[in-house]
Formats: C-alpha cells, structure tokens, sequence
C-alpha cells in the first residue's frame, strides 16, 4: 500500500456541458470533505444526486464535456501532497488509478472486458500493477478473488457467463490488486444477497481497520451502518450533512432530507420524502431542498453552508427548531 495519510476534498465542483443546450448540468457543487487512513466513510443519496460523478472525478475518469474545479488531494504521511485535480493524464494512470486509488465501478459488467475471462483479466491486472514473478501471478490472483468472495472454480469464466453478483465480486477483486490506499467502492453490493452484502462490507471494514480509507458509495443504508464510520449525505450535488455513523443511525441525522432518507426505510417509518429531487440543470438560488421540505421558510431562499456538519438553516436537534 502506498503510503498516504488523508483526502482532503476541498470545494470539488463537476459540470457538464450539453451540446445545443444553454443549461449545463450541475452534477455536483462545492463538495467538501475529508477521509483519513483507517476510516470508511458512506456516500448516500438519491439516485441522479451526483455520487458516481464525485467518484469517478476522484479518479479522473470524467467524460470530455465535464468541467472540474475545486481541489482533492492525496496526502502521504510525510505531507507530499498529490492533487488529483487538474492531474495529467499520465500521472492518474501511472501513480493513481490501481495505485493509490481502486475503484469498484457501479456497473462492474461494463467494465470487464468481454472477450477474456477473469481469471487473465485478474492475472493481467497482478502483473502489471505488481510486476510479480511468473509463478506466483497464479496464486496472487486467486488470493485476491478469495477476499473478495469471488470463488476460485469461477475465475475460468467469461464476463457474459458472471452473475450480476458475480461481476460485481470480480470488480472488487480486481481493485484490489494494487493494494491502493483508497478504496472508492461505487454501490458494491448491489445485486449481492444478505449474506454476501454482509462478507463484501466486512472486506470493506477490514481494508479501513488495516489502514486503508474507504469510500462506500451506496443506497444500502444497512450495508453503511455495517462497517462506516461517518456517513455524508449528498442532495442534488451538495453535501447536506455529515455525521458520525453511530449518531446518524442512532438519535438521527439533522438534515430534514437526511432524517426523511432513513424514514423512508421499510424497516423504519416507510414514509417516502414528497416531491422529486430539482433538475441538475435548473437548481433553485437557494437551498436545493427547500422545495420539497417540511421546514422551509423565507431564510431557505438563500444557500445555507455546512456548518458543525450540517447544511440547513433549519437543523433539527438540540438548540434548533
Ligand atoms: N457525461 C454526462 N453528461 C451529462 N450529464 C451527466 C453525465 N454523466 C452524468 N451526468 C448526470 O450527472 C448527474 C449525477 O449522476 P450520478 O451518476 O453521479 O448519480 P448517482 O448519484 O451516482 O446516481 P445512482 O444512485 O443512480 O447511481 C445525473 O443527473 C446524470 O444524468
Ligand atoms: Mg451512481
């Protein structure tokens, strides 16, 4: 693993340009958060709410009608800094990606290549990120299938042979290899039964208790109490609200949006939030939830900041209304 003591994400701000269009797409604003070695921090929200846009910022893989600003970097334990914003090309591919950074993909099956089975596709990925002996590619391949709950008889398989579980468990493998120091994990468990959601999270966990940093991007609220630490909440392309895990899941988030995702749980009120999330391309001045949100009022017109974790003008909780 390579050594790196924290992200720092300061500001991170994606567009997307629209060809023939005058809007452009607001993907994700302003994001601010930071994530040392040994912590696994959830990303949840809605779907459309620009969590996979962060990531994949995180790795510079945004298509060529993004535009990025703001600031994320890599911070070793001797305070080289690494800023992956703005990085060359050749810098994210040669020092970053499978390196410093593994990504789970949200559609590991897209990511596969289809003509080659996992097994080389696992062994490629252990020679050219380890540059191992012959003999032992084998071998590390295997292991690194067995901690991902990838089982060995499958790695023979072709892509349009895996599962959708399957898939997803080679994807984890295959970020693996590396031994990067931040795992950005986008929905791993999706398509994985119970028990499987239970042994990949755990993996997840023992990376961050062995000094990795995770990154759980999920819609698996189970899963991120599980194994997370901190839990950030991400609305229409802004962080809402970041808490601990412990306080998120036990007396409940601040955030109005935040307390309605966990009461739409069936396990808890089952009461889904009204209204639909603001088009990407047409966000309202102020606060972006104002519209759907119980508490608004005239204040709500002007963009609240994150403060003692919270982005609300509103908070619920001890000393609010
Ligand atoms: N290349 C692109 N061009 C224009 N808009 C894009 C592009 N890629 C993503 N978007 C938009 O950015 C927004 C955020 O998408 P993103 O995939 O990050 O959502 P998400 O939170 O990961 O959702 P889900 O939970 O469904 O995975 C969406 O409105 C999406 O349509
Ligand atoms: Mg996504």
């Amino acid at each position: 693993m390579s050594a790196a003591g924290s992200l720092v994400v300061d500001g991170l701000t994606v567009r997307f340009r629209l060809p023939r269009a005058e809007a452009e797409v607001r993907a994700v604003s302003d994001v601010s958060f930071s994530l040392a070695a040994g912590e696994c921090l959830a990303l949840v929200g809605e779907s459309g709410c620009g969590k996979s846009v962060m990531a994949a910022a995180l790795l510079g893989l945004l298509p060529a009608n993004a535009w990025i600003g703001g600031r994320a970097t890599l911070i070793d334990d001797d305070d080289a800094e690494l800023e992956l914003v703005g990085a060359a090309e050749g810098v994210l591919a040669r020092e970053v990606r499978g390196r410093r950074i593994g990504l789970v993909p949200q559609s590991p099956a897209a990511h596969l290549t289809p003509v080659r089975t996992v097994r080389s596709q696992l062994e490629e990925t252990v020679r050219e990120l380890l540059r191992s002996e012959r003999a032992q590619v084998r071998t590390i391949a295997e292991g690194v299938a067995e901690r991902a709950a990838y089982p060995v008889d499958h790695l023979d398989r072709y892509p349009h042979e895996l599962s959708g579980g399957l898939a997803q468990r080679a994807a984890v493998a295959l970020a693996l290899v590396g031994d990067p120091w931040l795992i950005v994990a986008d929905e791993p468990t999706t398509g994985l039964d119970r028990a499987l959601v239970e042994r990949t999270a755990d993996e997840l966990r023992r990376l961050a208790d062995a000094g990795h940093a995770v990154l759980l991007v999920t819609h698996d609220l189970a899963a991120a109490e599980r194994i997370a630490d901190r839990v950030a909440v991400m609305y229409a392309g802004r962080i809402v609200e970041v808490a601990p895990a412990a306080v998120f899941f036990g007396d409940g988030p601040r955030h109005p949006y935040a307390r309605g995702l966990l009461a739409a749980l069936p396990e808890r009120e089952f009461v889904p939030i009204p209204g639909m999330p603001p088009e990407l391309t047409a966000l309202p001045q102020g606060c972006v939830f104002a519209a759907r949100c119980g508490s608004a009022s005239t204040e709500c017109t002007k963009l609240p900041v994150l403060v003692d974790g919270v982005a609300c003008h509103h908070p619920e909780g001890v000393g609010c209304g």
